[in-house]
C-alpha cells in the first residue's frame, strides 16, 4: 500500500492559521510505518499494553508505547495493523494517525483535513463518516469541528477530481476519526470499521449485554488465565464465557468479520488473507468440563448456546437455568490439578432497570453472598458492580477493587478468595 504522509502541524500562536503541508513538521518515521492509536474502555489501557505486547513478540515492527487515558499508542506497518484488527480484544478500533495540528478554531481543523493526502487512501467514490471525540476542548462546538473535517476532505477532492465524496454515517466506506484534546486536534484514519468488540458473533443480546472487548478485559484484570475452568452464574447472552473459551480455543476475534482496511487503496488483499488463514490454523479444539454458565431467565441460556454456536464455540460451553443462589459449583475447585483454578467472573443485575429476579430477589446480594460462602469454597470470584461499595452490601471483604468503565458508567471489579465458610481476609 502506498504512503500517506503523516505530519504534525507546528504549534502556532492562537489566531494564526497554518494553511498547507508546507507548515508540517514530517514525523522521523521508518518507511511504512505509521502511528496507530488503540482506544479502549477506561480501565482497561494496561491490560490493552499487555495483550499488544504479547502479539509484538511475533512482530518486530510493531512497537508498544506508553498507555494514555482510554488507549494506547503503538507504532507499525499497515501489516501489524491488520494483525491488531485480527487478533486483539481488547480495543475498540485501530485508528491510523494522519496528522495533528494546534488549533484556535474549527478553521484551523478544517485545513488540516484539507492538507492531508486522503487520496492516497480512498478515491471520491467512496462514502465517508466523520466522528468526533474530546477531551477538555476548547471549541464551543465538536460537532462543528467535525462538519469542517468533511468538508475539508470534500474540498480538497473537488480540488483534485472535480467532485466530492458522499457521507454516509448508516454504511460508510471509510470512516474519520478526529479527536480534540486541550491544545491539539488529531486526524485518524479508522482501519477498523465497525467497531472491534462487533466480533460477528452476536445476534442477540439480552438486558445490558457487555461488550465483547469489556468482557475480554475484565477476564484479564481478574488474572483468569485460559487453562482455568470459568462459571458465569449471571450469564445473559453469554459474553464472558464466549469470549473466555474463544481464547481458550486460540480462536482469533476477527476471525469472523471484514475490516475498514478490505476498502483502502492499495489493500494487500494476499497478505491479509495469509494472515487469515493462519489465524484459522491455529485454532485448537476445547475439550468440554471447563466452561459454564446460567441464567434464571431459559430464553438466555438459548442465546448463551446460539452465541456460543455463531462464535465457533459451541460444545464448549455448557448453559442451564438457574437462580444463581441457589448454585452448585460445576467443578471441585479443590480437585483441579496444580495450576488451574476455578474462576466465577460476572456482572450481576445491578439497577431497577436490570433487577435481580428469583425467590432472594429482594435480599440479592446478601443471599448471593451466603451461596459463595457456603458452596465456592476455592473458587477465586470476580464480580463487577456499577455500586461502587457493592462489596458491604455483600458483606465480603474483596482481596483488590479495580477501577473499570462500562461506557460511561463507572464500575469496580471486585475481586474475593472464597476459603471455606467465607471471603478470604474477613
Ligand atoms: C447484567 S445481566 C448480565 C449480562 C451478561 N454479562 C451479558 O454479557 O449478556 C444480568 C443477568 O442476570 C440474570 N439474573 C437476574 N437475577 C438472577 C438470578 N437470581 N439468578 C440467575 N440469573 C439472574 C438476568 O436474567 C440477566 O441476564
Amino acid at each position: 500500500m502506498q504512503s500517506p504522509y503523516s505530519s504534525v502541524y507546528k504549534r502556532k500562536k492562537p489566531g494564526v492559521r497554518s494553511s498547507s503541508v508546507a507548515n508540517a513538521t514530517k514525523l522521523d518515521l521508518t518507511p511504512n510505518t505509521f502511528d496507530f492509536f488503540l482506544p479502549c474502555p477506561r480501565g482497561l489501557e494496561g491490560a490493552l499494553a499487555d495483550e499488544v505486547k504479547a502479539l509484538a513478540a511475533h512482530s518486530p515492527s510493531l512497537k508498544v508505547g506508553t498507555p494514555a487515558p482510554g488507549g494506547l499508542p503503538v507504532r507499525g506497518t499497515l501489516t501489524d495493523a491488520m494483525l491488531l484488527n485480527l487478533h486483539c480484544r481488547l480495543p475498540s478500533r485501530v485508528l491510523l494517525l494522519g496528522g495533528r495540528c494546534s488549533y484556535a478554531d474549527a478553521e484551523d481543523i478544517y485545513h488540516l483535513a484539507r492538507d492531508l493526502a486522503w487520496e492516497k487512501w480512498f478515491d471520491v467514490t467512496q462514502a465517508l463518516r466523520v466522528d468526533v471525540t474530546a477531551e477538555r476542548s476548547p471549541l464551543e462546538s465538536i460537532k462543528f469541528a467535525a462538519l469542517r473535517v468533511k468538508d475539508g476532505i470534500c474540498d480538497r477532492f473537488r480540488a483534485l477530481t472535480g467532485e466530492r465524496p458522499d457521507v454516509d454515517t448508516a454504511h460508510p466506506d471509510v470512516r474519520i476519526h478526529l479527536h480534540l484534546r486541550e491544545l491539539d486536534a488529531l486526524l485518524y484514519l479508522d482501519t477498523s470499521g465497525e467497531p472491534l468488540f462487533k466480533r460477528g458473533w452476536r445476534s442477540e443480546h439480552g438486558a445490558a449485554p457487555l461488550k465483547e472487548h469489556l468482557a475480554a478485559g475484565l477476564l484479564r484484570l481478574a488474572g483468569w488465565t485460559p487453562g482455568d475452568v470459568l462459571f458465569d452464574p449471571l450469564c445473559g447472552s453469554g459474553t464472558l464465557v464466549i469470549e473466555a473459551a474463544q481464547i481458550a480455543a486460540n480462536r482469533a476475534p476477527g476471525l469472523d468479520r471484514t475490516f475498514g482496511f478490505e476498502v483502502l487503496r492499495g489493500f494487500d488483499a494476499n497478505a491479509w488473507s495469509a494472515l487469515r488463514e493462519q489465524a484459522r490454523q491455529a485454532v485448537r479444539p476445547v475439550a468440554p468440563g471447563q466452561f459454564f454458565a446460567a441464567d434464571i431467565d431459559p430464553a438466555n441460556v438459548r442465546m448463551t448456546l446460539d452465541n456460543a454456536r455463531r462464535a465457533g464455540v459451541e460444545g464448549a460451553i455448557a448453559a442451564e437455568p438457574g437462580d444463581v443462589v441457589a448454585a452448585l459449583p460445576p467443578v471441585d475447585a479443590v480437585a483441579l490439578p496444580a495450576g488451574r483454578a476455578a474462576w466465577l467472573i460476572s456482572n450481576p443485575p445491578y439497577d431497577e432497570r436490570i433487577a435481580p429476579e428469583g425467590e432472594a430477589a429482594d435480599d440479592f446480594a446478601p443471599q448471593l453472598a451466603r451461596a459463595l460462602k457456603q458452596r465456592f469454597a476455592g473458587w477465586h470470584v470476580a464480580l463487577l458492580a456499577a455500586d461502587l461499595h457493592w462489596d458491604r452490601a455483600l458483606r465480603l471483604k474483596p482481596r483488590r477493587r479495580i477501577v473499570v468503565f462500562n461506557g460511561p458508567i463507572e464500575c469496580r471489579l471486585m475481586l474475593f478468595d472464597m476459603v471455606a465458610g467465607s471471603a478470604r481476609g474477613q
